[in-house]
């Protein structure tokens, strides 16, 4: 089945924050498209304004410049067609798992049969039968960020928001993450719209990947990601995956070393940048 609905659309995207220190220009002029049921990443440098754009997605922002469209319908507000995951795990502490889970279902309306039964379904897919009754401070933090993706799709969104929400976890736990988000999106073919740091994370995950520049964030580059899914770890070895890598790499380098202050010097492979009066630094 070809999934139809969960078309993301941001149209000349700028956000500017006043505040007393003044106002700062997060995103400017920003376009990107996620088709429906396509995942694509986020990348790039820290401050860059990758939350702001996530945000505004969510509908926690009003854009200053430009639009924001899910199916054609411009996002004013929060709203059930759209979940998020945040970084710092978000869930109700006093709340159990299924409880967690179920908050969104219940702010719905949707009787507690049915609820426990959506729930059932998603916390199966992510493995976590067995710790409903549990407590967040009982959980690992790579499960508390499991229940915090079945909580953002307990709602049946059209699109899954996720900022950074592999970011405090392990190498070993966020590798075994991203396999348990990938099934996840594969079974219920939604869009998926994910920010990260994180080169590999973004080609193991994506079918696209958008690389920003240093704030105010612009894109810089779109990278299409082929190799074929499914995906498994060995695949992060392979020559294209080592090229995309490269491809990344390259670009995440010049804007950060662009975002230094410094120029790259042709030939010297991003290491030493190039000072205004025209001498060379070893950067890196
Ligand atoms: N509420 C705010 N008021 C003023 N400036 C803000 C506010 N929130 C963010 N900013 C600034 O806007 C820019 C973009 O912030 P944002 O959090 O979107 O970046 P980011 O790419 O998500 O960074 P990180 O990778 O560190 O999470 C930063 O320079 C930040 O300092
Ligand atoms: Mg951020």
């Amino acid at each position: 089945m070809i999934p139809t609905k969960g078309l993301i659309e941001i149209d000349h995207f700028g956000l500017e924050y006043i505040s007393d220190g003044g106002a700062t220009q997060a995103v400017a002029d920003v376009s990107l498209s996620v088709r429906p049921g396509e995942f694509v990443s986020i990348l790039g440098p820290s401050g860059c304004g990758k939350s702001t754009l996530l945000n505004a997605v969510a509908g926690f922002l009003k854009p200053t410049q430009g639009r924001v469209r899910v199916d054609g319908e411009e996002i004013r507000a929060p709203g059930a067609d759209r979940g998020m995951v945040f970084q710092q795990y978000s869930l109700f502490p006093w709340k159990t798992v299924r409880q967690n889970v179920e908050f969104g279902l219940k702010m719905k309306g949707i009787g507690a049969d049915q609820r426990e039964r959506m729930a059932r379904t998603l916390l199966a897919l992510a493995g976590l039968i067995g710790f409903e009754d549990h407590y967040p401070d009982r959980l690992s933090g790579g499960m508390k960020q499991r229940v915090g993706i079945v909580r953002a799709l307990a709602t049946g969104p059209k699109v899954l928001l996720l900022d950074e929400p592999f970011g405090a976890l392990d190498a070993q736990t966020r590798v075994i993450m991203q396999q348990i988000l990938t099934n996840i999106w594969q079974r219920l073919r939604i869009s998926v719209l994910f920010v990260t740091h994180d080169i590999d994370e973004a080609i193991f995950l994506s079918d696209r990947v958008y690389v920003m520049t240093a704030r105010p964030g612009r894109v810089k580059a779109e990278v299409a990601i082929p190799l074929p899914r499914p995906r498994d770890p060995e695949s992060m070895i392979g020559a294209e995956f080592l090229a995309l890598r490269r491809e990344l790499a390259g670009l995440i380098r010049e804007e950060s070393l662009h975002a230094m202050g410094g120029e790259l010097a042709g030939g010297m492979s991003g290491i030493d940048v190039m000072l205004g009066d025209g001498s060379l630094v070893e950067m890196l």
